[in-house]
């Protein structure tokens, strides 16, 4: 899809009914992502959850899933040394994911090496990476800066390099996001990164509206005049994502 400049539309869903319904709507990609530790146990952060909260939901996603892709989150701590990762990864795929994201730079090239080489897709999670929202002190745009727009651009480099199938890239200028779509060969998806990588995804409850916690600049209602319901908002959301009409300026950091 990259290569033909066909958008990639992901979404998170974490249960049964809403895989079933992204997937029916066309997403091409489902993450079970540890957003699940804020959107539906109302922690106040991702860092609590475990591996076993992640094994219990890609189950549910599973169940639900026709024909999208499957990615599952590794969460805080379950990665931290290269057989940790190994060790998780193989669980979230026995469940049914059909890869993994870990949050991080150049550090994890190590266990993206060794998860490809035993046959687990890695997607690498770039810029704001909410499992280091202490380090980061809060959750804000990454990448400003010009040497840590830098990095992060030769950090994705070594890990594309050392097997990454996928870049996930959030809360970045959109230039940024421009820039490290087309530095990459492997397809680039976006969260507030702006309207130029291959790719966007959206956290199920943001994009209906209805997570009661603080909205990032890049959310987007998609309920709100729909009057198809669920189901029409994701095929609007769907139908924005295809077309390159979401995200617009509104929804991007400059
Ligand atoms: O956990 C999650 O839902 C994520 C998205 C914000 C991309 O990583």
């Amino acid at each position: 899809m990259k290569v033909k400049g066909e958008k990639i539309v992901c979404v998170t869903a974490y249960d049964y009914s809403s895989a079933y319904a992204a997937s029916e709507a066309g997403v091409e990609l489902i993450l079970v992502g540890d957003s699940l530790g804020m959107v539906i146990h109302g922690h106040d952060s991702s860092l609590p959850v475990t591996i076993g909260d992640m094994a219990y939901h890609v189950r549910c996603v599973k169940s639900g899933n026709q024909k999208s892709f499957l990615l599952a989150d590794l969460p805080f701590m379950s990665y931290y040394s290269e057989s940790k990762s190994l060790e998780n990864a193989a669980i979230l795929m026995r469940e049914g994911a059909q890869a993994v994201k870990l949050e991080g730079g150049a550090w994890l090239a190590e266990s993206t090496r060794l998860l490809t080489e035993r046959g687990i897709p890695v997607c690498a999670h770039m810029g704001l990476t909410p499992q280091s929202v202490n380090h980061l002190g809060g959750y804000r745009v990454q990448g400003r800066d010009p040497a840590k727009r830098q990095t992060i651009i030769d950090e994705a480099c070594v890990l594309q390099d050392a097997g990454a199938s996928m870049i996930l890239i959030e809360c970045v200028p959109e230039s940024l996001g421009k820039e490290l779509t087309e530095a990459l060969d492997v397809p680039v998806i976006g969260i507030g990164a702006g309207a130029s990588t291959d790719g966007q995804i959206l956290v199920w409850h943001d994009l209906l509206g209805f997570y009661p916690g603080k909205k990032a600049k890049f959310v987007k209602n998609f309920l709100v005049g729909n009057r198809e319901g669920i189901q029409g908002a994701l095929a609007e959301y769907v139908r924005q994502v295809k077309s390159g009409a979401f995200p617009d300026r509104e929804h991007s950091y400059a």
